[in-house]
């Protein structure tokens, strides 16, 4: 591991953030979980759009501005070396009093974390990871807008461990409403009727960038899809359900609530994955310059 921290870039194990820093007191600030391939940050630009815009959201500045965060986790990257690689871009408010007054801290953290890439074992895949759904909501956009991907996580790590605590892999997340959002840390599509369906964000879904790529593969490809709001309803009855995010990029979902969810055979979910690999190519900054 490779950690970009106070203009310097050092081993995982001697990066150190003060006790002060308000990320660490509060969870005040926002993250990028991004994906080197081939060399390459897959949809850089994308990334730091959407963290650009969650900063704003929060009346936070990124130091250095959204140029400098480029070049933070570009060399950051570079600095980790290999070909294939996870990538943690965080802003954090930075260090201030231990009161949760966000104007005691006068300048931003940027930190990087470059690792390696940690997915679902193959035969995982191949079945189809289990679901369960959780008892904890995703909150409302007035309470913490789950479109800000802010490193106020608490939502999403108690519906982890729910999920893990009753035997499953993932946890589905429904909005105040009783809607699908998405699942605790990726986005959620299901197939009906040959047509590919995701929640839209304003059901409480991040805007996800893999998401958005498997919507412009699905339209390359001619494969009709929509953005529209779902219920556990339609999972059950679905063709195809899966989970998108940086980190695992495509993963089949093969039980909900204990229940077989989809068929044996994904031909929609295979497609989109095998067009995601030549665009991982294609869709990405070059790290090396
Ligand atoms: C809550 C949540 N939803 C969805 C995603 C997937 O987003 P992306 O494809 O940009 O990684 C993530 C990624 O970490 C997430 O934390």
């Amino acid at each position: 591991m490779k950690v970009w921290l106070d203009g310097r870039i050092v081993p995982g194990d001697e990066a150190r953030i003060p006790v002060t820093d308000h990320g660490f007191l509060y969870g005040d600030g926002v993250f990028e979980g991004m994906r080197v391939y081939h060399r390459r940050l897959f949809r850089l630009e994308d990334h730091l759009e959407r963290l650009a815009t969650a900063a704003r959201s929060l009346a936070l500045d990124i130091p250095g501005g959204i140029a400098g965060a480029r070049e933070v986790a570009l060399q950051t990257a570079r600095a980790f070396g290999r070909d294939e690689a996870y990538l943690r871009l965080i802003v954090s408010r930075g260090e201030g009093a231990l009161g949760v007054d966000p104007t005691t801290c006068p300048t931003a953290r940027i930190v990087c974390i470059a690792d390696e890439v940690r997915i679902y074992p193959e035969e995982k895949l191949r079945a189809g990871i289990s679901l369960v759904t959780s008892s904890w909501r995703r909150p409302p956009a007035d309470v913490l807008d789950p479109r800000v991907k802010s490193l106020n996580y608490l939502n999403n790590a108690l519906a982890k461990l729910e999920a893990r605590q009753r035997g499953a892999d993932e946890a589905l997340m429904l909005n105040d409403r009783g809607q699908i959002a998405e699942a605790a840390v990726a986005n959620l599509f299901a197939v009906r009727d040959d047509v590919l369906l995701t929640p839209p964000a304003i059901d409480g879904a991040l805007e996800g960038i893999t998401r958005r790529s498997v919507l412009e593969l699905a339209e390359r490809l001619g494969q009709p899809s929509a953005e529209r709001s779902l219920g556990r309803f339609d999972l059950f009855a679905a063709s195809e359900v899966f989970l998108t995010g940086s980190g695992a990029r495509i993963v089949p979902v093969g039980s909900l609530d204990g229940r077989r969810v989809g068929g044996e055979e994904r031909p929609v979910t295979d497609r989109i994955s095998q067009a995601f690999v030549p665009f991982t190519k294609e869709a990405g900054t070059p790290i090396d310059g």
